[in-house]
């Protein structure tokens, strides 16, 4: 049975009863092929000994933030990266509080804190802490925060009392964490993004740019990392880190993008064009820093290549994605563009209005092609590009059958 095989589970235990039900989990996992790594918490030693679950994942337990000997085999970044998932099972009630405050005081709440995979938790504790409102409360914000939780069960606990509390038996964990390791929608697909601004020079200190962040692009470009998708991210300047395992060719002026994008597209199953390029260049950039002289001073634009469009009219041409940024008419222009540059999808936004757009760390989009369209509704920029990919990945499975 390999139904888990390569998955890399990091698998936290904090200090509970239910501690020992872990080891049936860690046991479970490996059986089903994945590479299991636990991190206890001090709480949770006072349960087990950590050679209970280094016996059964056949590697070292991690406690210890300040541990020389592991931080140099692995730091506990490394180990945050390491992970295709994170769950802490069981997750006591003190652990879920200081968890949802952001505390980092023991290695398990930093690798929380630290990793960027997704994390469930599984709650075990009394029934009457679990009905606690500042459980409650806690477990909400984590939930806000996209942290999975699992659980509780319901039934008789160890301390006698009967309701909800109990961690989920670890059978039902492993159908949970099998669940989220469902075929990718675009497993092996070779992806081809722009992101980010352009920026065109002036004279070697000043240049033209625009608002653009990067922020959709970089989103789109991790939720079809996660669907299975090889991506390469071609992106102008922007503030932030490119997702793991993505292949990124910075580039800064909209020539530069489109040199690179050329490079790269023969190669490509899918473009998406998601970059703010600007579609003019000064006609001759300065030599040297221009001077002020009080004299009007008018500069000469020229256009820059539709990098969207040329992809579109290649003859082995990718299925292609456009975005259209618009004020007003939002759908009568998306679909003019659609259209005019022979896209398969268009996704438009509306700029101008607070709260999405550029700068924004949330969206709304109109999805359309050429029969069809959807909207994707206001969200965070991480869970507009999930929809947007899985939308994406049903209209190119679909062009492709
Ligand atoms: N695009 C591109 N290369 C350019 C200009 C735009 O690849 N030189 C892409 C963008 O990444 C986006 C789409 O084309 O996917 C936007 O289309 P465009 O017609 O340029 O939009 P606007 O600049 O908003 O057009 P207009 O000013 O006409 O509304």
């Amino acid at each position: 049975m390999q139904l888990l095989g390569n998955r890399k589970i990091l698998l936290g235990i904090t200090g509970g009863i239910a501690a020992y039900k872990a080891a049936e989990l860690v046991r479970l996992l490996t059986r089903a092929g994945a590479e299991v790594r636990v991190v206890m918490t001090p709480a949770a030693q006072e349960f087990v000994q950590p050679l209970t679950y280094q016996a059964l994942s056949g590697h070292r337990v991690y406690t210890d933030l300040f541990d020389a000997e592991a931080e140099s085999a692995m730091d506990h970044i490394e180990l945050a990266r390491w992970c295709d998932l994170l769950v802490v099972a069981p997750a006591s009630a003190d652990f879920l509080g200081k968890m949802s405050a952001g505390y980092a005081d023991n290695l398990l709440l930093t690798l929380c804190l630290a990793s960027k995979q997704p994390v469930a938790v599984a709650p075990a504790m009394n029934q009457q802490m679990f009905a606690n409102p500042a459980t409650r409360d806690n477990l909400r914000q984590l939930i806000g925060r996209g942290v999975l939780v699992w659980g509780p069960d319901e039934g008789e606990q160890a301390c006698g009392d009967v309701g909800p509390g109990r961690m989920l038996e670890p059978a039902q964990l492993l159908n949970n964490i099998l669940s989220q390791f469902g075929p990718g929608k675009l497993d092996g697909v070779r992806l081809l993004l722009t992101a980010g601004p352009t920026r065109e020079p002036i004279d070697p200190v000043r240049y033209i740019s625009n608002r653009s962040s990067g922020k959709m692009g970089y989103a789109i470009a991790e939720a079809a990392m996660k669907q299975g998708a090889r991506v390469t991210l071609v992106s102008g300047p922007v503030f932030l880190a490119p997702p793991f395992g993505v292949e990124l060719v910075a580039v800064e002026s909209a020539q530069q993008m489109y040199e690179a994008v050329m490079g790269e597209v023969a190669d490509c199953e899918i473009f998406i064009a998601c970059a703010a390029v600007s579609d003019y260049r000064v006609a001759e950039t300065a030599q040297h820093k221009i001077k002020k002289t009080g004299e009007v001073l008018t500069l000469q634009l020229v256009p820059n290549p539709d990098i969207l469009a040329e992809v579109s009219a290649l003859q082995a041409r990718p299925f292609c994605v456009g975005f259209a940024a618009e004020t007003e008419n939002l759908e009568q222009y998306a679909r003019g563009k659609l259209q005019q540059k022979n896209l398969d999808m268009i996704a438009a936004n509306r700029v101008g209005s607070a709260g999405s757009g550029f700068e924004a760390d949330f969206n709304q989009l109109e999805v359309y092609w050429i029969d069809g369209g959807q909207s994707i509704e206001h969200a965070g920029k991480s869970e507009v590009a999930k929809q947007l990919i899985d939308l994406i990945a049903e209209r190119y499975t679909r062009a492709r059958s």
